[in-house]
């Protein structure tokens, strides 16, 4: 399957997301191709990072791909691989444009409480010029991500992404852990930390099943 983390924002965690998602995926045996059309390139820094912590063992294969190419060279690559996630920046990029219509499916993070919700429109009418061009429709999953730990306090961004018709909201919220970041800084996923934080991990989990597991 080919999945791009994407959206119109910075800093909602797409890279987060991104780079969980690959790990929990080869952490199964499935072989993973991270692909890395932010041009800021944090996907290939936590890599990078990631094969020095772990003695070269990150797990899957990364590669930076950026423009209009990103369509061609991820539909080349698409059989050697289980899964591709692309990365993309927080912008309407060529690139981001590119890997929606090389891919299977779109997760868009929304972080709540903040003006990414009002950039929705955007992000809408983005998702209906793709999906009005492509053959089959993409698959759209939005989920909240850096939630708040009281799930009554995502209520008012809930509500205003359930409204936008095509957007998929997926009631998996990741909420705003520490173990998120200080994985990160240790080149690991939260599913590898010791302790672990099982909160963490299971909010994870569980949205990537649901993602992996269901056609919508
Ligand atoms: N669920 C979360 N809980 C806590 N911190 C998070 C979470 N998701 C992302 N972050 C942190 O937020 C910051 C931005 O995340 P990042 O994945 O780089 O966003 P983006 O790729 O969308 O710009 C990083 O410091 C990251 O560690
Ligand atoms: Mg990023």
């Amino acid at each position: 399957m080919i999945l791009t983390v994407g959206g119109i924002k910075g800093g909602t965690g797409k890279t987060t997301i991104a780079t969980n998602l690959t790990i929990w995926l080869a952490s199964q045996g499935a072989d993973v191709l991270l692909v890395d059309a932010d041009e800021q390139e944090s996907a290939s820094d936590f890599t990078a990072w990631r094969d020095e912590t772990t003695d070269g063992q990150a797990g899957y294969t990364l590669v930076q791909l950026n423009g209009a190419t990103v369509r061609r060279q991820v539909e080349q690559l698409r059989p050697k691989y289980d899964h591709i996630i692309i990365d993309t920046g927080g912008r309407d990029t060529a690139s981001q444009r590119a890997a929606l219509f090389a891919s299977d499916a779109y997760l868009i993070p929304f972080a709540p409480r903040s003006y990414e919700i009002w950039t929705l429109s955007k992000v809408l009418s983005l998702l209906d010029e793709i999906q009005g061009t492509r053959a089959s429709p993409l698959r759209v999953y939005s989920f909240l991500n850096k939630a708040d730990a009281r799930g009554v306090d995502n209520s008012d961004a809930t509500s205003v992404l359930l409204e936008s018709e095509g957007l998929n909201l997926i009631d998996f919220p990741i909420v705003n852990r520490k173990a998120f970041a200080s994985a990160a800084s240790k080149g690991l996923s939260v599913f590898e930390m010791t302790p672990a934080d099982e909160k963490a991990t299971t909010e994870a989990e569980r949205l990537f099943t649901y993602i992996m597991q269901t056609q919508i």
